[in-house]
């Protein structure tokens, strides 16, 4: 048996940790600000499997101090999930319960001020005033109780297990699903509004999400989006994207009895089948790890890896493009269709432009698109008719991948 290293469904390890510099900095000065008093808020997006979830653990642990940044920070940290809230009061109610929690974990509770003893000790029983089969839940009313607190806590917590506190950091990862029926975008304006009523200046917002996020907080409330500094994750670059395999080999090592290798073309072929998308450097390094038997990973193991029944291809088919895996059944129109649109990656193509490109009748490009349409699998630009598009730039790769399976390794290994 051997340890494998590589995570395609979980999220980075701190020490797996590649690239990300720009954000992290830019984050760092998010922290650096509220600290001193001047809160300033960002907002994480990009695709599945970009990476989202990974930076906002990294945060957490450079904002608690467990990891060793540019500036020492000591915020309590709230790692919040909205994807099974119903309303305003269920976003208080999780920050709510969140930073009960990590009051309880890293202070003298006992010798904490009494208001906030109290507070701590009562959440529950406040918890259910706002309670949503009680008749006319009071969300304002909760906001205001919410924002007191933290103004309290700030003012008169004292210090933690660290020392002096800098503030509070709310993480809020998913964020795009709080704001289709909780309306995120209107509970940050309103709430963020009471803390500065209130000279609560030391509490930053960080959230996550789809790149539909930012016009989902502008539809709860127009000028919610400029409250964020945006981050808009990329793909990792070349010498990240071999970092990232060489550190996963270097955990490894430090478990195994035996040490694996990696040849300089494997390493360089992971590049290059990924693209620089995460979870794809992920699953095809777990893949090669997988396949490699003689503890030196080839080209051929990450060929193999790739490519073969329940490979790293059909792996992440599953986990990300379920509905849109196309098997057998599918047609060689809609391979063709497909393949012609996957040169533009996620960018809006015409009909014209496709019939060009994939070589087939119009009729049979149009019943293709109509087809691939209904089944979700491409989007129709409802702005202009006649242009479509694929739904992600990764899908676009994915399917890339799959209809060029390079002939040979070394033409895969072209940059
Ligand atoms: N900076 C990074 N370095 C190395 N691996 C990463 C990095 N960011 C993400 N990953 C890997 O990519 C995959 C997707 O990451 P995740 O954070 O879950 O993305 P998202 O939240 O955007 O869907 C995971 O397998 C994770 O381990
Ligand atoms: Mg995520």
């Amino acid at each position: 048996m051997r340890f494998n290293p590589f995570r395609p469904g979980s999220i980075v390890s701190p020490g797996m940790f590649c690239g990300r510099g720009a954000e992290v900095i830019a984050i760092e000065q998010s922290l650096f600000q509220t600290k001193n008093g001047n809160p300033a808020h960002f907002l994480i997006e990009g695709e599945r499997g970009i990476g989202k979830s990974s930076l906002m653990l990294y945060v957490n642990l450079l904002a608690t101090n467990q990891l060793v940044g540019s500036e020492y920070f000591n915020f309590i940290s709230l790692q919040i999930e909205l994807n099974d809230v119903d309303d305003d009061t269920d976003i208080v109610r999780k920050i709510g319960m969140a930073l009960k929690r990590e009051l309880i974990r890293s202070f003298d509770i006992k010798a904490i001020a009494k208001g906030i003893y109290d507070w701590v000790i009562n959440w529950n029983v406040l918890g259910v005033e706002y309670k949503k089969d009680k008749d006319g839940i009071d969300s304002l009313g909760a906001m205001e109780d919410l924002a007191d607190l933290m103004a309290r806590v700030i003012k008169d917590a004292g210090s933690n297990t660290l020392g002096a506190l800098d503030g509070i950091l709310v993480l809020i990862d998913e964020a795009d699903a709080a704001c289709d029926t909780a309306n995120l975008g209107r509970f940050l304006k309103l709430f963020t509004e009471r803390l500065s009523k209130r000279e609560c200046d030391r509490v930053c917002f960080g959230l996550a999400g789809l790149p539909s996020l930012v016009p989902k907080l502008k539809d709860g409330h127009e000028s919610s989006p400029r409250i964020f500094q945006d981050l808009n994750l990329q793909p990792l670059r070349p010498e990240e994207r071999r970092e990232v395999v060489r550190r996963g080999l270097v955990e490894a090592n430090a478990k195994n009895e035996t040490e694996t290798k990696i040849d300089e073309s494997a390493l360089t072929l992971i590049s290059a089948l990924s693209e620089g998308y995460p979870h794809f450097i992920q699953q095809f390094s777990h893949s090669a790890f997988a396949s490699d038997e003689d503890y030196n990973i080839t080209e051929e193991d990450v060929m193999d890896g790739a490519f073969s029944e329940n490979g790293a291809m059909d792996q992440l088919a599953k986990r990300y493009y379920n509905k849109m895996y196309f098997e057998q059944i599918w047609s060689e129109d809609y391979r063709r269709v497909l393949h012609a649109m996957t040169e533009y990656l996620d960018q809006w193509v015409s009909r014209a432009q496709i019939i060009k490109s994939s070589g087939i009748k119009e009729t049979q490009v149009n019943n293709a698109l109509a087809a691939l349409k209904t089944r979700g699998i491409i989007l129709a630009n409802e702005q202009k008719k006649g242009e479509y598009r694929l739904p992600t730039k990764a899908f676009a790769v994915w399917l890339k991948i799959k209809s060029d399976k390079p002939m040979s390794v070394k033409s895969a290994a072209q940059p």
